[in-house]
C-alpha cells in the first residue's frame, strides 16, 4: 500500500504544480494568482473538494501526446463560500494559457450538470487563451457543451463569471450568457475578435485594455458588472454579491437578523431640492432608507442615469432600481432600460423583492435615440417590470412624467405597493411643456405672452405637479412623508412576502430583444 500511497501523492503534488513553477512565476509576475490560490481566496477554509484533479486531454496532434498536465488546465469542484455550497471551475494560465480542450470542458460540464441537480450556484474563474488551438473543433464543440448549460442553467442557479485574464473569441459568450460579470482592471479582458484583427479588418488601432478591458466593459458595452481594482477586490466583491442571493430559483436569499427599533429617518426630508430642475443624488435616498452600508451597487459605471444594486432591508435582501436625477436628469434612454431590465429579470427570477425609486422626466428625445430603437429597447424595461411577480414596491420621489411613469414599476403594471413623497410630481410631462403645448394659441394672442405662460404653468402645477390626482384614484397608495419610507417599506415587504402571483401558461414570452 505505501507504494501505492506514495505514487498517489506524487501524481496529486504534480497536479498541483499545474504547468510548472516557471509559469507559475511568471503568472505571479504579470499580477495575477494562480487559480488555486484564487480558489483558495473565494472559498470557506477546508472546505473545497476537487473533481477531476488527474483529467489529462486525449490529443494526440502536434506532439501533444508529449504534453500532459494533470488537470488539464483548469481546476473545478465545490466548496462553500460562506456556509453555503457552491460549485466553482478556475482556469489554470500556467496550462497551455488555461486554453479549453475536449476534456477541459468535459470538467466544467460536470460541475455544472452538478450545480443544476443539486441547486447551487456555480461560479467561474476565467483565464484562458480561448480554444485549445491543437484540438481543432473538438474544443469548439466543448464550448458549445457549456454554452449549451448556461442557457438551461440560467434562472435556475445563479451564475457568475469573474475574468481574470484573456478571454477571447467564443469563449467570451460563457460569461455572457451568466448572470453578472466581474473583470479586474489592467489583466483582464474579453472581445470577440482582438486588436490584431481589428487592425486588419476596420483598420483601428486600439490596445486590448481599449477593446476590451474592465473599464470598457464597465462603461461604454456594459458587458461587465464590476471593474475591480485587483483580483482580491473581485473575488470579495464576488462573495459579497453571493450573499444577496438564492441558491437557487426555488429558494430565497438568505435574510440577515434584524431587530427592528427606531426606523423613522429624518434626513430623508433633506434630500429633494426645493427646485424641481435641481438634480440630486439618488444613492442617498437608497443608503438613507435601506440598512446602514448594505447596498452594493451593479452596473455603476454604465447608464448611470439609471442605479441598480442590492441592499438589505431590515435584513432580507432586496433589488432595487432608480432613476438617478445626478446623471441627464435620470432620464430613461436606451442603455439605462436595457440595464434595469436585465437587473428586474434576475431578481425575479430568483425571488427578490424589488424596491424602485422614481424621479424620471421621461425618456429621452432624439434621433439617436429613435434610430437606435428606444422604442424596443425601452419596452424591454416595461416588460421586465410587468412580468415580474416577486414582491415590488415603488417609491415616487419627485417626477414621474409621461410613459415613463408607466414604465418605472406603476401600480398599473404590478406594483404590489405605490408610495410617493409630498414631493411627488405625476403627470403626463412638467408644466411648462404641457403649457406651451395644450395653451400655445392663447399664449401666442395674449398681450403679455411670457405672464400669459406663467399664468398657465401655475395653473397646470397646481392640478398635477403633486401625487394628490394618482392618490384619487388609487394609483399611489399612500402619501408619505420620507422620513416614514424606511418603516413603510419594512411594513411593506413583511406584508407581502408570501406573495404568489403566477403568469399565463406559456411556453415562453417573447420580450422584445
Ligand atoms: C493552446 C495556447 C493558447 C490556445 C495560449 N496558449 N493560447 N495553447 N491554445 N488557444 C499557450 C501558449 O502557447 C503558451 O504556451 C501559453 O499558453 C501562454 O501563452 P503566451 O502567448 O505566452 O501568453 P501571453 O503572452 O500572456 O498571451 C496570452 C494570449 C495569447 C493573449 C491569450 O496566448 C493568445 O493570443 N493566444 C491565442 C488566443 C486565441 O486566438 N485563441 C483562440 C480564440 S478562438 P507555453 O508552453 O509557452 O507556456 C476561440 C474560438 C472559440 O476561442 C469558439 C467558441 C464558439
Amino acid at each position: 500500500m505505501k507504494e501505492k500511497l506514495d505514487l498517489l501523492a506524487d501524481k496529486k503534488a504534480k497536479a498541483l504544480l499545474g504547468g510548472g513553477e516557471a509559469r507559475i512565476e511568471r503568472q505571479h509576475q504579470k499580477g495575477k494568482l494562480t487559480a488555486r490560490e484564487r480558489i483558495e481566496l473565494l472559498m470557506d477554509p477546508d472546505t473545497f473538494e476537487e473533481i477531476g484533479m488527474l483529467v489529462t486531454h486525449r490529443s494526440h496532434d502536434f506532439g501533444m501526446e508529449k504534453q500532459r498536465f494533470l488537470g488539464d488546465g483548469v481546476i473545478t469542484g465545490y466548496g462553500k463560500i460562506n456556509g453555503r455550497l457552491v460549485y466553482v471551475f478556475s482556469q489554470d494560465f500556467t496550462v497551455f494559457g488555461g486554453s479549453l480542450s475536449e476534456t477541459h470542458a468535459e470538467k466544467i460540464c460536470k460541475i455544472m450538470d452538478l450545480a443544476m441537480q443539486n441547486g447551487a450556484p456555480v461560479i467561474g474563474l476565467n483565464d484562458s487563451g480561448g480554444a485549445r488551438i491543437q484540438e481543432g473543433v473538438v474544443s469548439l464543440g466543448g464550448y458549445a457543451d457549456i454554452f449549451h448549460r448556461n442557457t438551461m442553467a440560467s434562472g435556475v442557479i445563479p451564475q457568475i463569471s469573474a475574468i481574470m485574464g484573456p478571454c477571447a473569441g467564443g469563449a467570451v459568450y460563457s460569461p455572457a450568457i451568466t448572470d453578472f460579470i466581474m473583470m479586474v482592471e489592467n489583466s483582464s479582458y474579453m472581445f470577440v475578435t482582438g486588436p490584431n484583427v481589428v487592425k486588419t479588418v476596420t483598420h483601428e488601432e486600439v490596445t486590448s485594455e481599449e477593446l476590451g478591458g474592465a473599464m470598457t466593459h464597465a462603461s461604454k458595452s456594459g458587458v461587465t458588472h464590476f471593474a475591480c481594482a485587483n483580483e482580491v477586490e473581485c473575488i470579495q466583491r464576488l462573495k459579497q454579491l453571493l450573499s444577496f442571493v438564492p441558491q437557487n430559483c426555488e429558494e430565497t436569499a438568505p435574510s440577515l437578523p434584524y431587530a427592528l427599533g427606531n426606523e423613522e429617518r429624518s434626513a430623508l426630508r433633506d434630500i429633494i431640492p426645493d427646485n424641481p430642475n435641481q438634480p440630486y443624488d439618488m444613492r442617498e435616498v437608497i443608503e438613507g432608507t435601506m440598512d446602514e452600508g448594505t447596498f452594493l451597487e451593479v452596473h455603476k459605471d454604465y447608464a448611470e442615469n439609471i442605479v441598480v444594486g442590492f441592499a438589505r432591508l431590515a435584513g432580507r435582501s432586496v433589488g432595487i432600481v432608480a432613476n438617478q436625477p445626478a446623471f441627464l436628469a435620470g432620464v430613461l434612454d436606451i442603455n439605462s432600460s436595457k440595464k434595469g431590465a436585465r437587473f428586474v429579470r434576475f431578481c425575479d427570477a430568483f425571488n427578490i423583492p424589488l424596491l424602485v425609486f422614481v424621479d424620471v422626466p421621461g425618456f429621452l428625445p432624439g434621433t439617436d435615440q429613435e434610430w437606435n430603437a428606444i422604442i424596443t429597447n425601452g419596452a424591454k424595461l416595461l416588460y421586465a417590470f410587468s412580468e415580474a411577480t416577486v414582491p415590488k414596491v415603488t417609491v415616487i420621489t419627485r417626477k414621474a412624467y409621461g410613459g415613463a411613469y408607466d414604465v418605472m414599476n406603476s401600480k398599473h403594471i404590478g406594483a404590489d405597493l405605490n408610495f410617493a413623497w409630498p414631493s411627488a410630481e405625476i403627470a403626463v410631462m412638467g408644466a411648462k411643456g404641457a403649457a406651451e403645448i395644450i395653451f400655445k394659441r392663447e399664449i401666442k394672442a395674449a398681450e403679455n405672452p411670457e405672464e400669459k405662460l406663467q399664468e398657465k404653468v401655475d395653473d397646470y402645477a397646481e392640478k398635477f405637479a403633486h401625487p394628490y390626482r394618482a392618490a384619487a384614484r388609487g394609483f399611489v397608495d399612500e402619501v408619505i412623508d420620507p422620513a416614514l419610507t424606511r418603516k413603510k417599506l419594512i411594513k411593506g415587504f413583511e406584508m407581502l412576502q408570501n406573495k404568489v402571483s403566477n403568469l399565463p401558461r406559456k411556453k415562453h414570452g417573447n420580450i422584445p430583444l
